[in-house]
């Protein structure tokens, strides 16, 4: 029987479809017969995108010393997983917009996840993963299944919003799963399969708020994207405009799952910040 969130999802008529180059690269990055340039030249058919893959080449954050012309050579320098980035950000970040009735406000979901993205990345890339660039997918998109929500769902989530503003102290999803039955992480996990991205980020999505129900079943070395959106998330709350300014400490079994010490953390938070206004600065996002 499909569960509560499955029929919502079946019965939306417009889930967000991904651009075209997104789908190519997921399938050249799981080898699925396209070529890298097929991808190339999608990217050199969209002018705004090859300005924004062209910048991002040659931006601090990536740290590149030398001059990058060339899509190509942005590709090869990159690598694809960065290119899939910037494409979901174009891509996505359009998907947040809008204001549900003060209770929330889309383009501040789109800051926090942009936060998150670079959080997750950076807790990724200290741990010297190579999947880092993951962190910074699923981060973008983890609370995607808040605006789907939101489209369909606008007077649920009102009330959701509303218990908030009346001094509600529970996570934001527990009042979505008391009201609505189910929560944005749910939705999400089922809008990412519906893209079709790989398990991991899927499972990632899905538990975002819950990483240890992963499918590494306790091996939490399997379920390190996971634990890095859980994480992220909670610091992008610390990094927000909307914040206190006081660190939002992550839980302790998610740093020591990525193998940071709490010292290292104020640092981190610094870079992040940092990381943040570079990739605002150059991909005009906001
Ligand atoms: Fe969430
Ligand atoms: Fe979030």
């Amino acid at each position: 029987m499909a569960s509560k969130a499955e029929e919502l999802v079946g019965r939306v008529k417009d889930i967000p479809t991904l651009p075209s180059v997104v789908t190519q690269i997921n399938r050249v990055l799981h080898d699925d017969g396209e070529s890298l340039e097929t991808v190339i030249s999608i990217i050199e058919k969209d002018p705004p995108l090859t300005t924004k893959v062209l910048r991002l080449a040659n931006s601090s954050y990536y740290g590149m010393s030398r001059d990058v012309r060339t899509v190509k050579e942005a590709v090869l320098i990159l690598g694809l997983n960065a290119i899939q980035s910037i494409a979901m950000a174009v891509s996505v970040g359009k998907l947040f917009s809008g204001d549900l009735n003060g209770v929330l406000n889309m383009k501040d979901l789109w800051m926090h996840s942009l936060h998150c993205a670079v959080a997750s990345k950076a807790m990724l890339r200290h741990m010297g993963t190579v999947v880092a660039e993951e962190g910074f997918i699923c981060g973008l998109v983890h609370d995607i299944g808040k605006v789907i929500m939101v489209m369909n769902l606008p007077d649920e989530m009102k009330k959701v919003g509303r218990a908030f503003l009346e001094g509600d102290t529970r996570s934001w999803w527990e009042v979505e799963q008391e009201v609505i039955g189910f929560t944005h992480a749910d939705v999400g996990g089922l809008i990412a399969s519906r893209w079709n991205f790989p398990k991991p980020y899927c499972e990632a999505i899905e538990y975002h708020h819950w990483p240890e129900k992963g499918s590494g079943n306790g091996d939490s070395s399997k379920d390190r994207l996971a634990y890095s959106i859980f994480a992220g998330d909670a610091l992008s709350r610390s990094l927000s405009e909307n914040g206190t300014g006081e660190i939002q400490q992550p839980d302790p079994s998610s740093l020591q799952v990525l193998g940071i010490e709490p010292e290292a953390l104020p640092d981190l938070l610094e870079k992040v910040g940092e990381d943040f206004q570079n990739v605002i600065a150059t991909w005009d996002l906001e």
